[in-house]
């Protein structure tokens, strides 16, 4: 497994991460499984959120319960959940950022996942109404009371978190982000810029290089998905022509595309974490694999121009 060095601490954790957004389909029993392979191939790193699974709380409640089946089990993990994003009682999503807000999601996280600590703590997705002031208090009673150790955000933009630092005590050490081989703006968009091109639009206000600047590690989330959470891009028709590059590439090292999708985004210098969702243990045993190749410059570009990014 390889092992990057997160945020300003530097603190070595492993490359790969387990997603958990689609385990509400998983017994305990499996979870449990998914767990223990996930430590056999040396990542100890698990992601969740409040809102994954239907109602609210669905799987952190089925990590919960595994924890309580598994005596030992939570302390082998570095847990780390999200919250932020709630629900109306018909079902419709909000953003909430508020003090009172995120300190009662965080009490029902821990009381789901039958924890007393979580390792990090993430603001989900950026809430138009926040005030940073509120954030930084929440985080700082979270930290005193030994509730969360460290903080992060996601899906969020370098003023956005020069915004919240400012007020904050506790550094911001992670960004999770969207980025797959079908999803890599993030990175084109630097090599388009000053060009009349589609993929020269700054969307992000170049928020990978910001975070190399800050030392906030990236963790790219959906690996495998195009759009948003559209799908699963391997082996699907509408790109065929990555999906032929990344194969040649996959021969070369002996080793599957699922592999090859997650050594693509490893081979970045930012040292991101990627979270993969997969809930089979062959898949994610490929995921772990791309930890031992290293793709060369030609292999990287070669799948980077068949997935339609433009060099000028
Ligand atoms: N911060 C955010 O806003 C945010 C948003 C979304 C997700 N996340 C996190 O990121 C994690 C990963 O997201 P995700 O589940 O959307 O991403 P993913 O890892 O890209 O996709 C996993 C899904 O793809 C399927 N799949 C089909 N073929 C596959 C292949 N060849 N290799 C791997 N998977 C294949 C898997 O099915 P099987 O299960 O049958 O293998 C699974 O349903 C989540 O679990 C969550 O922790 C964060």
């Amino acid at each position: 497994m390889k092992t990057i060095l997160l945020g300003q601490n530097k603190i070595p954790v492993p490359a790969i991460i387990q997603g958990t957004m689609r385990f509400d389909r998983l017994t305990t029993k499996e979870v449990a499984a998914m767990f223990n392979n996930d430590l056999e191939n040396g990542t100890n790193f698990v992601d969740t959120a409040n809102c994954y699974g239907k109602p609210e709380g669905l799987v952190e409640s089925i990590i919960g319960k595994t924890f309580a089946e598994n005596p030992g089990l939570r302390d082998k993990l570095i847990l780390q959940s999200k919250g932020g994003i709630t629900f109306y009682p018909d079902g419709r999503p909000y953003h909430n950022y508020s003090k009172e807000h995120l300190l009662k999601t965080l009490e029902a996280s821990l009381s789901r996942l039958q924890t007393d600590h979580l390792d990090y703590f993430l603001l989900h997705r950026v809430d138009a109404l926040f005030r940073p002031e509120e954030v930084a208090e929440a985080f700082e009673i979270m930290k005193r009371d030994g509730k969360v150790l460290h903080f992060g955000v996601s899906n969020d933009v370098p003023y956005g978190i020069e915004l919240l630092q400012k007020y904050c005590s506790v550094p911001i050490e992670i960004n999770q982000m969207q980025f797959s081989i079908a999803h890599a703006d993030m990175c084109v968009q630097p090599i388009a810029t000053n060009n009349h091109d589609f993929y020269a639009v700054d969307r992000d206000c170049g928020v990978l290089n910001y975070c190399r600047l800050k030392d906030i590690t990236i963790q790219a989330w959906s690996p495998f998905q195009y759009g948003f959470i559209d799908g699963v891009f391997i082996d699907n028709p509408k790109y065929q022509e990555v999906n032929d590059a990344m194969q040649k590439v996959a021969d070369k090292y002996g080793v599957n595309k699922t592999t090859i999708a997650i050594a693509w985004i490893l081979r970045h210098p930012a040292d991101m974490q990627v979270v993969c969702g997969t809930t089979r243990i062959d898949r994610f045993n490929d995921c772990c694999k791309a930890c031992d190749i290293e793709l060369t410059y030609e292999d990287w570009y070669n799948i980077y121009l068949a997935a339609g990014y433009p060099i000028m």
